[in-house]
């Protein structure tokens, strides 16, 4: 069966705990890499810039033993140039692999039908599934996540919805903290919940930052205005006012929390200098784990 990873939705938490054990394991492991992907070809289509995602898959890839292909924003052309059912179909007669970064999470699914191979998201405006595996494995590294708490203040965005799901998945109790028109959706909400219920874990919302933060174990956040959302970014700024994880706000944290945001920053605006480059940011710890969270996932799905 060809299994896609186009949300966090589509691995168990089990699985979840799988890939992040292999990553760890690999991580720790010195020598020889894998040989999952060997005579393998993945295409990388983006849509959108990109850094960490793009340099990670490529050197994952081909820690792996397979080619990585890159696709430009502007060669791609999907839904211009080609609709997404002729670029995946021609896509998986060459390749065995799709990464794809995009704004619409049905291109993905439309990817996933058409191609006949694996599909990962690299992100889409709903979920930033490979993101959510790299955050828990660093929150794993850094004390723990069952029973932890995690504290999301910020943009009930696609970062918030996949790293909900993820770590009440392991268990965390997951607060999530966001201004008046801009929280997770219910569903979602309820997604993270469902997965809380079986781990003893939970999720709850609110609006006040303090409260969210208050003893957390872990304190994250994300940008106000993510890519294609320039034209709100006023608006946006407005309404997340008393949102900045700045020094006062993780004092509220737990003395030895961790602090995290998944970069690229906006500094000054939802986290300030300070505490992005403070003793308690493990920002670039996170950013690493995405090569790590990555070559796991692609092992475990062609292993
Ligand atoms: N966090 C993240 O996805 O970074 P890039 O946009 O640089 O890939």
């Amino acid at each position: 069966m060809t299994r896609s990873v186009l949300s966090i939705g589509d691995l168990s938490a089990s699985e979840i705990g799988a890939v992040l054990d292999l990553a760890l394991e690999s991580k720790r492991r010195s020598g020889p890499r894998g040989s999952e992907l060997a005579g393998k070809t993945a295409l990388l289509i983006f849509q959108k810039p990109s850094l960490r995602t793009r340099v990670s898959f490529e050197l994952a890839v081909s820690n792996l033993g397979g080619r990585p292909l890159y696709l430009s924003p502007p060669e791609v052309g999907i839904g211009e140039r080609e609709s997404p059912e002729d670029v995946g179909s021609v896509a998986g007669r060459y390749c065995d692999l799709i990464v794809c970064r995009t704004f619409d999470q049905t291109v993905l699914e439309r990817l996933a039908a058409s191609s006949g191979v694996p599909v990962i998201n690299a992100l889409s405006d709903w979920e930033h599934p490979c993101q959510a595996l790299a955050d828990v494995l660093t929150i794993r590294e850094h004390g723990g996540t069952s029973g932890r708490c995690l504290a999301y203040v910020g943009d009930g965005n696609n970062v918030a919805r996949s790293l909900a799901a993820a770590a009440a998945g392991e268990g965390m109790h997951v607060r999530l903290a966001s201004p008046a028109g801009y929280e997770l959706d219910a569903s979602s909400v309820e997604d993270a919940a469902l997965r809380a219920r079986e781990s003893g874990g939970s999720v709850s919302t609110m609006s006040d930052p303090e409260e969210a933060v208050f003893g957390a174990d872990v304190v994250y956040t994300d940008t106000w205005t993510s890519m294609g959302q320039e034209l709100e970014t006023k608006q946006r700024h407005e309404a997340f006012v008393g949102y900045q994880v700045d020094v006062n706000l993780v004092a509220k944290a737990s003395p030895d929390a961790g602090v995290m945001h998944c970069l690229p920053a906006h500094r000054g605006e939802e986290i300030s200098d300070e505490v992005l480059d403070g003793p308690q940011s493990i920002v670039l710890d996170q950013a690493e784990n995405r090569l790590h969270a990555q070559q796991a996932l692609m092992a475990w799905l062609f292993g």
